[in-house]
């Protein structure tokens, strides 16, 4: 059967511009108010994430990698949760900047709990550098990065790049876990269901809204497992 062929129109949103101002807009607003930032697709999405993790009984330990982590909200939530070896990029070190100081700010608030640290770089996923590409993660988190850099001329080229970072930084029977308000779990599958990357299942939701009386989910949550 011929693949059907994925329409997106580009917009703002893929530009790296449009995420420095953002940030920074971010940054100064923590920074003057105390206000984190916006969490992609709401705290529901975080949840089911978390929960995922939880129910499927992934190591505390295990390494985990945020792909375009925004404002770190995620791995603090894991972070939380008692997961340990957390790792999250942006290629807006504004978003950076963000991160590790709203970090620091929980961990200061909760001094009696030692909170551990999260790594937080910059790193643009579609020109890595060479030492980032030996680090090896076995759960990999995307929500709302590759909806953000999917809107572009450049989508097929960055697609290209985004699966050659998953192919070299993923254990052998590791995660990956993406959340999109743009795409289907159908398309989701035909996207990232490639070379050694097999769809294993969606994530279920736990929030969902009614509309002219049918149910919906506010994003789809697919989980992919490395496989040889
Ligand atoms: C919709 S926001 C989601 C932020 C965060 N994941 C969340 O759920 O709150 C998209 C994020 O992807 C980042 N991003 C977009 N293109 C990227 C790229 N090529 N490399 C790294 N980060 C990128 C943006 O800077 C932004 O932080």
């Amino acid at each position: 059967m011929a693949e059907e062929k994925i329409e997106i129109a580009p917009s703002a949103l893929g530009t790296k511009d449009f995420w420095d101002k953002r940030y920074e807009m971010e940054l100064t607003n923590f920074e003057e108010h105390g206000d984190e930032g916006e969490v992609w697709f709401g705290i529901s999405a975080e949840n089911r994430i978390v929960k995922y993790l939880i129910d499927s009984k992934t190591n505390k330990n295990a390494a985990i990698l945020d792909l375009g982590c925004g404002n770190g909200s995620v791995l603090r939530k894991l972070r939380s949760k008692g997961f340990s070896q957390l790792t999250g990029v942006d290629y807006c070190q504004k978003a950076v900047d963000l991160s590790n100081a709203t970090s620091r700010a929980e961990q200061e608030e909760n001094e009696e709990e030692q909170l551990v640290d999260i790594r937080f770089e910059q790193l643009d996923i579609t020109a890595p550098r060479n030492e980032f590409l030996s680090s090896k993660f076995d759960v990999i988190l995307d929500k709302g990065t590759w909806d953000a850099m999917s809107l572009s001329e450049e989508r097929e080229n960055r697609l290209k790049a985004y699966l050659e970072l998953l192919e070299q930084v993923m254990t052998e029977g590791g995660l990956f876990i993406i959340f999109s308000c743009n795409f289907t779990f159908e398309e989701m599958s035909e996207q990232f269901g490639r070379s050694s990357l097999k769809i294993l299942c969606e994530v279920p939701a736990t929030h969902s809204f009614s509309f002219g009386g049918k149910q919906g989910v506010t994003s789809t949550g697919a989980v992919f497992q490395k496989t040889s």
